[in-house]
């Protein structure tokens, strides 16, 4: 069973190509090597034993897309390519709707063309904004998107769902992440972000390094027990896992409809002051950190309601916040050699 999996030398996508090969899985990586190195493959050979085929590839390219389909037989796709900085985004929406919504038309345009069935989107919380009631299901109210990456999100499940509508045969499911972080156990993959990390864990440990002087903490007059915002954070290895699932689902044709969603989170709400005191216990290392100004656009809690993933999946999230620590720690020491 081969599967197309585009963006999978990136942080969730190399995480998903070992648990598919692990799980017998035949695996092609299409990446335009935008954001991470081909390096990786190595690493997924000295994890797995196995070295996935690998094309150089930008999705925008109708014509490198079509070659690609010429040459291969894919019984699904797993799609990650795409851009994720939400502050960028703002500043570049085209760049966004182009990476990430051309990307994704052709893609799926390639699918019908060539009998591909079955196609899994990373989709993100973000669909929902601020939630009026916690913990959020699949039920809750979409909501515009703050941002243009968040609205490419939300565009590319009105895409998944109106093209499994329309095309006989396309079946999709989007797989809505909340706050992905922590690293492979054999510390050989995992985050690796070009220049100044956005996100809380990339941030914290290039500080807890000495590579960054302070920690930021956006904002302590939220809501919350301790004023500081609450997510969901999930291990990467977790959320792997369900793309596994979610390919098998598809191949087994147990989907209830033609388009599924499912929320992957570990129910669970951390606030950022929490974080770093678990980052700080379970390593031994001292975060420098200060209270500023709320960041633009930010809410301000939120988690995830499991139940219909681990009805419908049989999944549920494994690993601990301490697993999540300590595993991005050891990623961290790692890069650092
Ligand atoms: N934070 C800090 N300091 C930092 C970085 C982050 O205090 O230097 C805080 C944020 O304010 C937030 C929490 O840490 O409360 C988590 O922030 P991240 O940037 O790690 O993650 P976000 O929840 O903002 O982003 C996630 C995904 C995005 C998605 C977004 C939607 O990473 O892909 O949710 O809100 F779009």
């Amino acid at each position: 069973m081969s599967i197309l999996v585009t963006g999978g030398l990136g942080y969730i996508g190399s995480h998903t190509v070992v648990e598919l090969i692990q799980a017998g899985f035949s695996v092609h990586i299409v990446d335009d090597l935008s954001n991470t190195e081909e390096g990786v493959l190595d690493r997924i050979l000295q994890i797995t034993g196995t070295k996935p085929g690998f094309t150089r590839l930008d999705l925008k390219s109708e014509s490198d897309l079509e070659r690609l389909f010429e040459g291969h037989v894919f019984e699904g796709v797993i799609h990650f390519a795409a851009s994720k900085s939400v502050g960028e985004s703002a500043t570049d929406p085209l760049l966004y709707y182009q990476n990430n919504i051309l990307g994704l038309v052709n893609l799926i345009a390639c699918m019908k063309k060539h009998g591909v069935p079955n196609i899994v989107f990373s989709s993100s919380c973000t669909v929902y904004g601020q939630p009026d009631v916690l913990p959020v299901t699949e039920q809750t109210p979409i909501k515009p998107a703050e941002s243009p990456y968040g609205n490419t999100k939300k565009i590319g499940e009105d895409i998944l769902r109106d093209s499994s509508r329309a095309y006989e045969g396309i079946h999709s499911i989007a797989l809505r992440y909340f706050n992905p972080i922590g690293a492979h156990s054999s510390a050989l993959i995992g985050e690796k972000p070009k220049g100044v990390p956005n996100n809380l864990m990339p941030y914290l440990m290039q500080v807890a390094t000495g590579v960054r002087e302070k920690l930021s903490v956006f904002g302590d007059d939220y809501d919350t027990p301790d004023g500081t915002a609450v997510r969901d954070y999930i291990h990467v290895v977790d959320l792997a896992k369900a793309h596994v699932i979610a390919v098998q689902r598809q191949l087994n044709k147990k989907q209830k409809t033609a388009y599924e969603y499912f929320n992957l989170g570990s129910g669970s709400g951390y606030s950022v002051l929490e974080i770093i005191q678990s980052f700080e216990k379970i390593n031994g290392v001292k975060v420098n950190h200060e209270i500023t100004a709320r960041r633009a656009g930010d809410i301000e809690k939120i988690y995830a309601d499991n139940t219909y993933a681990t009805e419908e999946l049989g999944w549920t999230a494994q690993l601990s916040l301490d697993d999540m620590m300590s595993s991005a720690w050891n990623w961290q020491l790692k890069l650092k050699d």
